[in-house]
């Protein structure tokens, strides 16, 4: 029986990931990450952009000599100095990587770089064939790739192909794009590039439009193979793909995506927890996967079935994702069968009468209150023998 095809997960949390605003890491902090990531599993890890500054080049450097597991990449513009620069910083892991990019839409040629197509096609086989001379495994990346011209965009990645690249990532940059166009990308390049086989397609997706997870999958439909993310989906602004994210839907719907990956799934949660830790703030309650409420039930009917049976509503186990357990949140829409489980975790066994009793409380309380602890619970047992005796 063959195995089925592995989509390898690229980790942009250290590069592309603290990019965003609040995201900036000291060397120590994204050591302590990078082990973490090389414990998840992910395949290829971006740990910085070295020429940026003298920081970023001594954290690459530092995880290049001490983690051992992914390989470790490094971004560079499509310039000599950058790409100098970023071979020096990875030289020491086994497995290395360049990622080189250059812009490829005609709005960022214009108004940024001031160069025209031929010499953005010069600059990127340049960039890619200094790169392979340095090292064997170099990736580009044109960038702002779903909003170039089509055929530019395939005359770029054909010249990129030719000089050496042996990963071509292909960014939604500014999250612009959508499942079905992103697919089609993949699949004419595909088409339009027999060499290519060879050659490993990527997903880059941003979440400008709330679509970077869709976006990356359907990448995968249209024949990617590897899939560039951030652990909580931290990046430029509205954030890059979720790792975590991308890793569930693998595993839950393997139905629809007959892959594979080497990410060890009860590592998302800690993963995801120690970057919050330190990044010092939380991803929101209702983040996927690993958020406080993602696995928190509220509601009376909810709680019932999942209390009867996880799965009436939870597609995954907590404990699969490495959360530690399910959560019944108790709320004003809990039922009585919420509050009894409650009161029997919390040792409390209630008799009929006395959950009814309890149960009448409860919806008072939370009504007017938001939260309901235990101490508040075990307070609405307190006048328990002056009722009942009524
Ligand atoms: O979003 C982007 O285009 C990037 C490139 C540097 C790959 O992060
Ligand atoms: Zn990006």
């Amino acid at each position: 029986m063959s195995l089925p095809t592995k989509i390898l997960i690229f980790d942009t949390t250290l590069r592309d990931g603290e990019q965003s605003p609040g995201c900036t890491m000291h060397a120590g902090e994204k050591l302590r990450m990078a082990h973490q990531l090389a414990a998840l599993g992910v395949d290829v890890l971006e740990a910085g952009f070295p020429i940026a500054s003298e920081g970023d080049f001594e954290s690459v450097q530092a995880i290049a000599r001490e983690l051992r597991g992914p390989r470790i990449a490094a971004l560079a513009r499509a310039k000599r100095e950058d790409i100098e620069t970023a071979a020096k910083a990875i030289e020491s892991a086994p497995l290395h990587r360049i990622h080189t990019f250059l812009s490829s839409s005609d709005i960022h040629l214009e108004h940024q770089m001031h160069i025209s197509r031929a010499q953005a096609l010069d600059q990127a086989a340049e960039a890619v064939r200094l790169s392979r001379s340095l090292v064997d495994d170099v990736e580009f990346s044109p960038m702002d790739a779903t909003r170039s011209d089509p055929a530019f965009l395939t005359e770029m990645v054909a010249i990129a192909i030719q000089a050496g690249a042996t990963t071509i990532n292909i960014p939604d940059t500014v999250g612009y794009s959508t499942p079905e166009e992103y697919k089609a990308i993949f699949r004419r390049l595909k088409t339009e590039l027999p060499d290519s086989d060879h050659v490993t397609f990527s997903t880059h997706c941003h979440d400008d439009l709330g679509m970077a997870v869709a976006n990356s999958l359907a990448g995968v439909e249209g024949g990617a193979r590897q899939v560039e993310c951030t652990v909580n989906g931290i990046g430029e602004r509205a954030g890059n793909a979720a790792l975590e994210e991308i890793a569930a839907a693998l595993m839950v719907r393997r139905d629809r995506y007959p892959y594979q990956t080497s990410v060890v799934l009860s590592q998302l949660y800690p993963t995801s927890q120690l970057l919050s830790e330190i990044l010092g703030f939380a991803c929101a309650p209702s983040k996927a996967i690993v958020g406080a409420n993602a696995f928190a039930h509220e509601s009376g009917i909810h709680q019932h079935g999942v209390l009867s049976n996880p799965l009436t509503y939870e597609i995954m186990t907590p404990a699969s994702v490495g959360v530690p357990a399910s959560n019944i949140v108790l709320g004003k829409h809990s039922g009585r069968r919420a509050l009894e489980h409650k009161f029997n975790t919390l040792g409390h066994r209630l008799s009929r009468t006395e959950l009814d009793l309890v149960y009448a409380r409860f919806t008072a309380l939370a009504d007017r209150k938001k939260s309901i602890y235990d101490q508040d619970l075990i307070g609405l047992l307190k006048p328990e023998e002056s009722i009942l005796a009524v």
